[in-house]
């Protein structure tokens, strides 16, 4: 927002990160995040504090806070939203220039939410009005995303007046990317709250559908890259999200499906998201098919067997271990009794610091000496780009898994490794 020319504040309560972000520094890896900080905080248009008085004159105020899965139940934990909304209630000076003050949801919230916000906000007796504004940007592209959005999505109050006003607030914050025609989507709140979490249940389904087209081609000796590949061609279906592999994960698409399942049965029409379930079920499956693909490639137990994990961050270019499915394997192997060397680009010394149980080598070479299984499960290129025959002296067994189908089995069974896919053989074909 900064650097579309908005002065902003950052309020957070972690003192940490905010003391970090002041100075211009990212607190988690995002590409091309560092410069914008940097040269935004600088310019002195860009501010982080704890202090929330200093949003006393803000015309909009975002919220943007978590809204993890709550602890044993599939609905989403809403305390950190209603705290935000608490915080700029006390301190926001509403009107601005005239106008009332906005406040623009972006986080990911149970239907419903921002219609319980609005009554908040208008028993309070303060002139401040409320827009659902979801967020679709993706972790590693997080800055192209907001800069340049594939879509905006308003989501207005019903009554004419306060909506015309909570649009032109909006239109002027979003002017650069709306003079540039990105497409804007005007809805009322339901739909807003909505469409980001379909956005997120489509996804999670596209990945698990390929993902049980996997287990088929598994059982029949297909190859569901070239299955995704053939049907990607058509329009209709496109070839994005649809790699198959260990599954999804991260902060986002696991438990928005949850919430959203959650909600829906509060709202008495559960059975319209029966199907989530099995999108859930499908992908933790996976988790389990490459902990035996690992047995199977051992011949048998894995106690005292040596992985060599690479890659452990929910996918690749972050740092962000949230419902990791890498890591959660590479777990269930722990617990099984295998001797695990993990490596990743990014996270390694957060893995060290929340997980003394596990080995994390400084170097792939170091992981992969006398590995019985090597398990590529996030596809960073450091690790797709392995040459099998430089490392094939390296490990005791040559037994490849390949979580993410990123390898070529041609290249690496030629080069003497025991190569295994997720729904892919090696076919001359
Ligand atoms: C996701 C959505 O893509 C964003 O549009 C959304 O804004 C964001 O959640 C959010 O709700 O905030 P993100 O969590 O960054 O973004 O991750 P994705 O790129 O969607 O990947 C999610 C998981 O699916 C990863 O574990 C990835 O490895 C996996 N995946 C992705 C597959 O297994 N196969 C694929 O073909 C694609």
């Amino acid at each position: 927002m900064a650097e579309l020319g908005h002065e902003v504040v950052g309020l957070d309560v972690d003192e940490k990160k905010v003391n970090l972000l002041a100075q211009g520094k990212a607190p988690f890896i995002e590409a091309g995040l560092p410069e914008l900080l940097e040269r935004n905080v600088a310019s002195g248009r860009l501010k982080f504090t704890t202090d929330p008085s200093l949003i006393a004159d803000a015309q909009i105020h975002f919220i943007g806070v978590g809204t993890p899965q709550l602890q044993g139940r599939l609905g989403a934990d809403m305390t950190y939203v209603d705290q935000a909304v608490a915080t700029i209630l006390e301190h926001a000076d509403a009107p601005q220039d005239g106008r009332p003050v906005l406040i623009a949801g972006k986080s990911t919230v149970p239907v419903g939410t921002a219609e319980g916000i609005a009554k908040r906000l208008q028993e309070s007796g303060k002139e401040i009005i409320l827009a659902w504004n979801p967020e679709f940007l993706r972790e590693g592209y997080a800055v192209q995303d907001t800069l340049t959005p594939d879509r905006i999505v308003y989501g207005l109050p019903e009554d004419q007046e306060t909506g015309r006003i909570a649009r032109e607030i909006l239109d002027e914050c979003y002017a650069t990317a709306l003079a540039a025609d990105t497409p804007l989507v005007v809805a009322n709140y339901p739909t807003a709250e909505l469409v980001k979490v379909a956005a997120n249940s489509f996804l999670a389904t596209k990945i698990s559908f390929i993902n049980a087209m996997a287990e088929l081609c598994d059982a029949t000796g297909g190859d569901v890259t070239r299955l995704a590949e053939a049907i990607g061609h058509d329009d209709r279906i496109g070839k994005k999200f649809l790699g198959a592999g260990i599954g999804f994960g991260g902060g986002c698409l696991p438990k928005d499906i949850r919430a959203f399942m959650a909600r829906a049965g509060e709202l008495g029409v559960d059975q319209a998201l029966t199907f989530l379930r099995e999108v859930d079920t499908i992908n933790l499956r996976r988790r389990d098919h490459a902990v035996n693909l690992a047995e199977e490639a051992v011949g048998g137990r894995l106690v005292g067997k040596k992985i060599a994990v690479l890659g452990i961050t929910f996918k690749p270019d972050t740092d962000d271990l949230r419902d990791s499915p890498a890591l959660d394997i590479a777990s269930r192997l722990w617990a099984r009794g295998a001797e695990l060397a993990i490596v990743d680009p990014a996270a390694a010394e957060t893995l060290r610091e929340r997980r003394p149980d596990l080995t994390v080598p400084e170097t792939v070479e170091e992981a992969l000496d006398g590995a019985d299984v090597v398990m590529i499960l996030t596809p960073w290129k450091e690790y797709t780009q392995l040459d099998p025959k430089v490392i094939l002296p390296l490990v005791d067994t040559p037994n490849i898994i390949d979580g993410r189908n990123v390898l070529d089995p041609h290249e690496w069974a030629d080069a003497g490794w025991n190569y295994y896919g997720m729904g892919r053989t090696v076919s001359v074909w």
